[in-house]
């Protein structure tokens, strides 16, 4: 059978008070409206359509790489008339749409499945996610006649005293059969407390013409909106939770989980270590073994086996085994550090490459170099890349002795198994296996401090 989905994200979120739309608002480090796209691909539905109005243009840029259909919604008339808007994405189609919205990024997967599969095994022609709630709140409530079936779904403000007891809820997410729900969707009116066009009411007009809707619940958690910053706040805790659980249960320990962030793209390999205030964002990729000490930020990056990292940041890079970051390292994008490397304290690196075994314990600059293995860089080394203008690249050979306080002024090269003198601003090619020095030479002058009569 076939399947397809539309997520309703047309909306304004007024009470989120942002210039960005609220499905753009990011939970776990991703765009909500992303976790839904991802989670319907994860559902095997590859055809799904966004109805899209407040800030069309910027959702559209968040998911161009998605590879999603758009429905422009310009005027928000109600979900009905959302869904009215995304006609053209069901004309052609015969079988099944999953309705799902853009700012309830919580649900799973598998819910998205069951849901289906409920629906195709009972032939119904609309079926609802529901949750049955202590306090329903301003939740559509579920109507149901006296032999249980579903009848209607009511909105919370066109409710009667008796309706408005009614426990169970209506999530907002559906499936329906895409024929009905075209049928149906020519029928709605807006003659009700809001002048709205609800798709609710897709309900009530299926089943007077005598077809059969269906409902199954689940943990209402997963049907958790965002319509404000404090429940923007209260998803990203859940989800937050669910992710380190994730984890810890494939072997990765996470000492402080409720102060972990991880994204959901990111993998870890087991017995990885994770102390609290780690932030590890976007596709990161971390080895077995690791030691992740405190306070870093980890984007984008590979992290092989047995690193240990301490309240550094790492951003588009790759770091090889063995290797120890930080304290207060940045390792900026498209850098590669090999194995059994040190990178110390106050270190910046960006865009280079840093050979196997190489130490850069303290206090230094790298930009747009090669620096091959062995190498060991004194205290307050400087590459200088750019000459205000232009960057250039420089290129150091193996087993390379780079004293303290060295300029390498690029574009210069250092060959293998070199030293380079304490203080030194390198401005030319330093031969295989030669010393170079380039400061001015000491001058003592005797008795200075007399002649002058400084003496204190
Ligand atoms: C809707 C349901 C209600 C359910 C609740 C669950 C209707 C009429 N009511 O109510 O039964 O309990 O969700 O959260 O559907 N949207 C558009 N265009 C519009 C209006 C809404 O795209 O014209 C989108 C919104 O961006 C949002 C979603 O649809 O993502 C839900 O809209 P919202 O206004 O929040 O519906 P509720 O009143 O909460
Ligand atoms: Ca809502």
């Amino acid at each position: 059978m076939y399947k397809c989905a539309m997520i309703l994200a047309a909306g304004k979120g007024k009470r989120m008070k942002s210039n960005m739309p609220k499905v753009l608002h990011k939970v776990c480090g991703k765009a909500m409206i992303n976790h839904v796209i991802d989670t319907m691909r994860k559902a095997h539905i590859e055809d799904v359509s966004l109805v899209i109005g407040t800030g069309a243009e910027e959702v559209k840029k968040a998911t161009e790489m998605k590879n999603v259909l758009y429905a422009l919604q310009e005027e928000q008339l109600g979900t009905g008339h959302a869904v009215i808007c995304a006609k053209d994405f069901l004309n052609d189609k015969d079988g099944v749409v999953a309705i799902f919205t853009g700012d309830a990024p919580l649900i799973k997967a598998d819910t998205v499945e069951k849901l289906i599969q409920y629906h195709l095994d009972n032939k119904f022609k609309a079926t609802i996610l529901t949750s049955v709630l202590e306090d329903a709140a301003e939740y559509g409530r579920i109507i149901r006649n006296k032999n249980g079936e579903v009848e209607k779904i009511v909105e919370f403000k066109d409710c009667d005293e008796k309706e408005v007891n009614v426990k169970e809820i209506n999530s907002g997410m559906y499936c329906f059969d895409i024929r009905s729900l075209l049928d149906s969707l020519e029928k709605l009116n807006n003659n009700n407390a809001q002048g709205e066009y609800y798709l609710t009411d897709v309900i009530s007009i299926l089943k007077k013409e005598g077809q059969t809707v269906g409902a199954i619940d689940t943990d209402f958690e997963e049907t958790l909106g965002v319509n404000s910053r404090v429940q923007l706040s209260e998803v990203e805790e859940i989800m937050k939770a669910r992710i380190n659980r994730y984890h810890m249960e494939n072997g990765v320990t996470i000492i402080d989980p409720k102060n972990t962030y991880i994204g959901d793209e990111v993998e870890i390999a087991k017995d990885t270590i994770i102390y609290p205030g780690n932030v590890l964002e976007g596709k990161t990729v971390i080895g077995e073994g690791c030691t992740l000490y405190p306070n870093s930020r980890i984007k984008d990056s590979i992290i092989e086996s047995s690193v240990n990292i301490q309240s550094s940041v790492i951003l588009e890079s790759k770091i090889g085994e063995n290797t120890t970051v930080g304290p207060f390292a940045y390792i900026r994008p498209e850098t590669t550090i090999g194995k059994k490397a040190r990178i110390g304290d106050f270190v910046e690196i960006k865009k280079s490459t840093i050979g196997d075994g190489t130490k850069v314990s303290h206090l230094t600059y790298i930009g747009d170099a090669e620096v091959g293995s062995g190498c060991n860089f004194g205290c307050g080394t400087v590459v200088v890349n750019y000459d205000g203008q232009k960057k250039y690249k420089t290129i150091i050979g193996n087993n390379s002795f780079i004293g303290c306080n060295t300029n390498l002024v690029s574009p210069v090269e250092v060959k293998d198994n070199t030293y380079i003198a304490a203080g030194s601003t390198i401005t030319k090619e330093v031969p295989e296996g030669a010393l170079a020095i380039a400061r001015a030479k000491q001058v003592n002058k005797e008795g200075w401090v007399d002649k002058k009569g400084l003496r204190k």
